[in-house]
């Protein structure tokens, strides 16, 4: 049983394999099968994707370590983590802004995952076949914008990322996304052979990886970067409180680069199950959001299997939003346990009775309060908005100031390295060390200037 927080034995991570796949399993998510498939198709495929990459391996990788290093350093939640590395300092509001963010996040988060449960229903009633006689694009709207059904369905969505979080990183998040992160895996597989086996889906692949640079623009290269942290989980203090529960033998370099490999990669198979299809089937593949809700149901109905292919898809579009909701829920959960001193069930109560009302709010907003309008954006768009382009933004900011300029060099290659039991190169460190230290903070205050002109 759990004793009130505090006095409690901080749970953690069992196995190696076991951080790897929560890590992932936060990383991969709507982001990798939603959003990047549709910003590939509205920016010009593959150069989009080749400045996708490049941003991932040289920006990114390197803010996830920092998060990685504030995590286990502190075994601390995000709030915490700064308080014990900078005590008596105002750092520790940079940690209060990643709880924030995670919390909006999470909020319009849970709305999309429930429209995911809603498709996933419709597929396994075989909805989306030639019987089943619905048309995408006026279902789609319909649904969401009306009160009830996509409410009920958000609150499931809710409901499952608590139900998992209340069992604890062990019991629940570690066995859960160990399950499910290699049937996510090959189910994407499976999707990716079907599209790209599909007649005429070779002008689809051509259009991953042949590169048009003209239609590459300077807000393609925004886009991508802004893709490349939402997709990696950056900046929200997720991969930070992971990182709190994982020992200090582990090796945090190897994991941060296997975690941005395996999330590029589920993105690449989430491309490649989507575009040839696409093409296939003669649409541009410039939809935007709707191209998951509304193009794919259209091309379902139409495919050989295509019934199953559906179930089989949404199964895997659900499955990817629940591993980095919980992920998400964690970031308020640990803080809630271990500055509030509540115990874990409670926390989840607590901050649920929040959640549902925000998400809610971002449901309704897509009808009955779409009207209502801040800086002219819905309440959904302003979630959505203010924690990626603002909070997120920030969050990675601080974090990478903090680790570059607080912490000393030493200490970065100490935990980096585990204190010595793995070997760290030294013009890789030093490589490490300039991006966290310069450039990276750079390109994250020239992305929040680019974003306050735009
Ligand atoms: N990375 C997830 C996705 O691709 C979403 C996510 C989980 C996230 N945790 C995050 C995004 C923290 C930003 C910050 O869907």
């Amino acid at each position: 049983m759990s004793k009130p927080g505090g006095t409690e034995k901080r749970d953690s991570f069992a196995s190696s394999l076991g951080i790897l796949l929560a890590m992932t399993g936060s990383a991969v998510g709507l982001g990798n099968l939603w959003r990047f498939p549709y910003l590939v198709g509205e920016n010009g495929g593959a150069a989009f994707i080749i400045f996708y990459l490049v941003c991932v391996v040289f920006l990114c990788m390197p803010i996830m370590m920092c998060e990685f290093i504030l995590g286990r350093r502190s075994q601390a939640n995000a709030f915490g983590a700064y308080k014990k590395l900078a005590p008596g300092t105002a750092w520790k509001h940079a940690g209060l802004l990643s709880v924030l963010a995670a919390a909006f996040i999470l909020s319009f988060y849970s709305v999309v995952g429930g429209w995911s449960i809603k498709y996933l229903v419709m597929a396994c009633g075989l909805k989306f076949t030639t019987a089943g006689g619905i048309q995408p694009e006026p279902m789609f709207n319909e649904f969401v914008t009306s009160n009830w059904l996509p409410i009920f369905y958000t609150l499931a969505f809710l409901a499952c990322t608590g139900i998992i979080i209340i069992a604890g990183v062990k019991n629940g998040i570690e066995k859960f996304t160990k399950t499910l992160m290699p049937v996510l895996f090959i189910m994407m597989v499976v999707l990716a052979v079907r599209s790209m086996t599909l007649p005429g889906a070779s002008e689809g692949v051509r259009y991953l990886f042949k590169p048009d640079f003209s239609k590459f623009t300077a807000s393609s290269a925004m886009a991508a970067l802004g893709q490349a942290f939402f997709s990696l989980s950056l900046g929200c203090g997720t991969i930070l409180t992971y990182a709190s529960y994982v020992s200090h033998k582990e090796n945090i370099m190897k994991c941060s680069a296997e975690t941005t490999l395996l999330d590029t990669l589920f993105a690449l198979i989430a491309g490649c199950a989507i575009i040839p299809a696409v093409f296939a089937y003669g649409i541009s593949p410039g939809q935007g959001p709707g191209l998951v809700f509304v193009t794919l149901p259209a091309i379902f109905a139409e495919l050989p299997a295509g019934g199953v292919v559906a179930i089989v898809f949404f199964l895997s579009l659900f499955l990817a939003a629940l591993t980095s909701a919980i992920s998400l829920l964690e970031v308020v959960i640990a803080f809630l346990i271990e500055e509030c001193k509540l115990r874990r069930p409670v926390a989840v109560a607590v901050s649920m009775s929040v959640f549902v009302v925000l998400a809610v709010l971002c449901s309704l907003s897509q009808g009955a309060l779409s009207h209502v309008k801040i800086f002219s954006l819905n309440i959904f768009d302003l979630f959505d908005y203010v924690s990626a382009n603002v909070l997120m933004t920030f969050g990675a900011l601080f974090a990478t100031l903090f680790v570059g300029h607080r912490l000393s060099r030493a200490d970065i290659e100490d935990e980096l390295t585990s204190s010595g039991r793995y070997r760290l190169p030294r013009p890789l460190a030093g490589f490490i060390y300039f991006i966290i230290r310069w450039a990276a903070p750079v390109v994250i205050i020239a992305l929040l200037v680019a974003g306050l002109i735009a």
